[in-house]
């Protein structure tokens, strides 16, 4: 009963708020497996989503990559030793990165 009732709250909202299928439909991106995948999920879904590094992955080099890392954690204050930092910066190097431009 609680759970129907929930769901015509929500069918109610939906006619009534613009935002609806935006707010219903968005899923943060998955992240790519590999290694370093956990630890950057652990570490960089804390205050958004990973859809952040989606987004900047067609234009972000490796290196680009380990200065936006370092970006979050001293601008931020995102808790991150070194190690942690060159991990995820590689893992995001491997998988979101595009080439350097020469
Ligand atoms: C302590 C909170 C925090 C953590 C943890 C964090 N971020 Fe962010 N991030 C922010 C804030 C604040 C912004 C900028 C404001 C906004 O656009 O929402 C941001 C923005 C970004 C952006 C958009 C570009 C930019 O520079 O504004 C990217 C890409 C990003 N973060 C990647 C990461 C990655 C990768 C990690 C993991 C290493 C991470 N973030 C962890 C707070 C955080």
């Amino acid at each position: 009963m609680r759970r129907w009732l929930a769901a015509a709250v929500a069918v109610l909202a939906c006619n009534t708020a613009l935002m609806c299928n935006a707010t219903l439909a968005e899923e943060p991106a998955a992240l790519m497996p590999g290694a370093g995948a956990d630890v950057t999920g652990a570490y960089c879904n804390v205050c958004h989503t990973s859809d952040y590094i989606v987004m900047n992955s067609t234009f972000l080099t490796g290196d680009q990559w380990k200065a936006e890392v370092t970006k979050m954690r001293k601008a931020f204050g995102a808790p991150m030793d070194d190690a942690t930092v060159a991990e995820i910066s590689a893992y995001l190097a491997a998988n979101y990165a595009v080439a350097a431009k020469p």
